[in-house]
């Protein structure tokens, strides 16, 4: 039996080696010239040279192997009680078909597809078929405005777009077709679209632009063969949250990303072929696209690809229900998801009506794991609940409970140690490793393993400048934190103006952004507050512009509206007050972290180099008088 410290010693005793072994479970179509290729650090390639597919990895191969009536995909919507079951074979075929249609719509090598889709499973086959002919797809969250989303159609240029007609959220539809036009028409480019007709919602077509999903795959009888692409050919293209309102596209290999997949799958999640695996997420969120879609089909196990919440379609057994109907083994979800079922079903009562014998573990990443939903979700479930760490620019743990290698001792509040592939180090702001216990920045040595980021998109210089710039040899996390005696890290918090949200991402500065263009608004500021059930939700300070005459509550609503049409529902941004001034230090910056104490009801220090001391009742009174 391996222990972690065997397998994690041989990775950083020769790495290169480790991640040739690892690569040997990938079909390659020829192998690489060098495992590495650091020519271009901190912009590293992993298995240069060597040819591969990831469609053909993810569903042909298994085919090939016998194994084509095995079931690879499983939908189960709550929201119209569906389930639908699709065969290796089937799922292959659909998306053979589709990849074929979109070569005839004059998609090649290369050429990006963007996919703003809900949780049904035209979405997998669309983001498979782009694989299967090197289409480079760009999934964006369905829970974002037009503006948010036009924003990455300027950015990925699109020659599709692929869409449905509306996605389904507890007692509404959301119509996504008027937002997909309006998106389109902001962004002013020539593209065309397939759109999924889904039975609650119909759409308005253009038939100069529009194509009907359902018409094109009646029609069309040609299956799309894999292509071999280079392994360092882009998979895809995800947007997220950075410090800006402009998202960063983070650019994914195949090679990397495909060994990546199989390695994490096996070795975290202790998945093998035929397992059945569960991450309740979103396909517009890196777990979804890592672990939805990607390393269960590539590892040869079934996915569930689940459409509707923890709690309320129909109850706070909704999780228990689809572990028993499809015998999960593992389960992959953002604690708030689970702080939502405590907090409906504390004695866990809905659980006694389901058969979980099939329930291995749990696992938690996304936001903070507190140790209160932890131990309550051991208690609840007797099985070992797993949180581990990592980001979107990763795609696979940083740190985690490495349940295919050994299952160390958890540590509460900590996703355990670093996966092989990550030395991870703590600096304080001088760049200088810090003593166990001490709070600094989380980083990286370099280089980032296989299946990180390869780029921003377009912008070698943005993903230098963000990730590698600040520490000299290091990749930047963007999360602060500490490690203990043990080499156990504890992840604390973002150190820039990204904020967690029931798990998802978000910019506060992005929502800032939104808010200065309202008339009244002088200055603003935005900050995370701690949130019970979401982790955190986004509060507004608004300062207002002198000689203002508006009533303040009408500014704030104007301020509730804007962020949701601009940015999104999901940015949930439901709290904001106005404040004569906003704290800042002597050089002007804004004192956030304070904001966020004082809103949270959470004690702070008073910095030293604030700029007017009184500012801070000011600011208590606003809130709560
Ligand atoms: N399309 C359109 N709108 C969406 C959406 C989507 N895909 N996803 C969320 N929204 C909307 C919701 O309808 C809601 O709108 P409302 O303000 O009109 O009610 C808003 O965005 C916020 O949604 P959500 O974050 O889901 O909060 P909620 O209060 O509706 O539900 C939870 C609370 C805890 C049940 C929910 O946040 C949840 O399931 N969290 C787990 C998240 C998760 O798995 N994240 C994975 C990241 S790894
Ligand atoms: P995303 O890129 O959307 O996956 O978000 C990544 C960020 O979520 C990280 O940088 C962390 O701030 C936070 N995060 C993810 N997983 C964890 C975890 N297990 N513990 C603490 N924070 C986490």
């Amino acid at each position: 039996m391996n222990s972690y410290k065997k397998v994690y010693g041989q990775w950083k005793q020769n790495p290169q080696q480790f991640w040739a072994e690892a690569a040997s479970e990938i079909n390659w179509d020829r192998t690489w010239d060098q495992v590495l290729y650091d020519k271009e650090a901190p912009l590293y390639r992993w298995y240069k040279g060597a040819k591969t597919n990831t469609c053909y990895n993810a569903l042909d191969r298994h085919i090939e192997a016998g194994h084509g009536d095995r079931t690879a995909l499983i939908y189960d919507s709550a929201m119209t009680g569906t389930v639908e079951k699709f065969t290796y074979q089937e799922l292959a075929d659909r998306t053979a078909k589709f990849a074929g249609i979109l070569q005839d719509l004059g998609v090649g090598k290369g050429d990006r597809v963007l996919i703003y889709m809900p949780m049904i499973p035209e979405s997998i086959m669309a983001m498979l078929a782009c694989a299967r002919i090197g289409a480079v797809h760009a999934v964006v969250f369905g829970g974002f405005a037009a503006a948010e989303l036009s924003k990455r159609i300027v950015d990925a240029e699109p020659k599709v777009i692929i869409s449905a007609t509306c996605g389904l959220e507890p007692g509404k539809i959301i119509p996504y077709k008027p937002l997909l036009d309006e998106a389109i028409e902001n962004a002013g480019v020539e593209t065309k679209t397939v759109i999924v007709a889904r039975p609650e919602c119909s759409a308005e077509m253009m038939p100069a632009r529009d194509y009907d999903w359902h018409d094109l795959m009646d029609k069309a009888e040609r299956l799309a063969p894999c292509i071999s692409l280079e392994a360092t050919d882009p998979l895809y293209i995800l947007y997220t949250s950075g410090t800006t309102g402009t998202p960063k596209g983070i650019v994914r290999d195949n090679g990397g990303h495909l060994v990546a997949m199989n390695w994490s799958m096996k070795n975290v999640y202790n998945m093998n072929p035929g397992d059945v695996y569960w991450a309740a997420s979103d396909i517009g969120w890196v777990v979804g696209h890592s672990y939805i879609v990607y390393g269960p089909l590539i590892r040869g196990c079934t996915t569930i690809l689940y459409e509707g919440k923890p709690v309320g379609t129909p109850d706070a057994g909704a999780f228990w229900r689809v572990i028993s109907d499809h015998k999960v083994n593992a389960l992959f979800v953002a604690p708030t998801a689970i702080r939502a079922i405590k907090r409906e079903d504390p004695n866990a009562e809905h659980i006694k009506k389901y058969d979980l014998t099939a329930f291995r573990t749990l696992f938690l990443a996304g936001e903070r794991a507190d140790p209160d939903t932890v131990k309550w979700s051991e208690d609840i479930l007797g099985v070992p609940v797993i949180d581990h760490w990592w980001q979107t620019e990763t795609a696979w743990s940083i740190c985690a409970n490495f349940m295919g290698i050994e299952h160390l001792p958890v540590k509460y509040g900590s996703p355990s140690k670093p996966s092989p592939g990550f030395d991870v180090r703590i600096l304080s702001d001088e760049g200088e490793e810090v003593a166990p216990g001490m709070l600094g920045n989380i980083v990286v040595k370099e280089p980032l393993p296989p299946g990180a980021m390869l780029t921003v998109w377009r912008d070698d210089e943005r993903c230098i400048n963000t990730y590698f710039k600040e520490f000299e040899g290091y990749y930047l996390t963007g999360d602060a934190g500490h490690k203990d005696e043990d080499g156990y890290f504890y992840i604390m918090g973002r150190t820039d103006d990204v904020i967690n949200v029931a798990g998802h991402r978000l910019s506060t500065g992005a929502m800032e952004e939104v808010l200065s263009t309202l008339p009244e608004v002088a200055e603003c500021a935005v900050v995370g507050v701690v949130d019970d059930l979401k982790g955190q939700q986004p509060f507004g300070f608004l300062v207002l512009k002198s000689g203002c005459a508006r009533a303040g509550e009408d500014i704030v609503s104007d301020a509730i509206a804007s962020i949701r049409k601009e940015i999104g529902a999901v940015a949930s941004f439901k709290n904001a007050v106005i404040v004569k001034r906003l704290p800042k230090t002597r050089s002007g910056k804004i004192l956030r972290r304070v904001m966020a104490s004082i809103a949270a009801k959470t004690p702070y220090t008073v910095p030293a180099t604030l700029d007017d001391p009184d500012i801070l009742d000011e600011i208590e009174q606003a809130l709560f008088s």
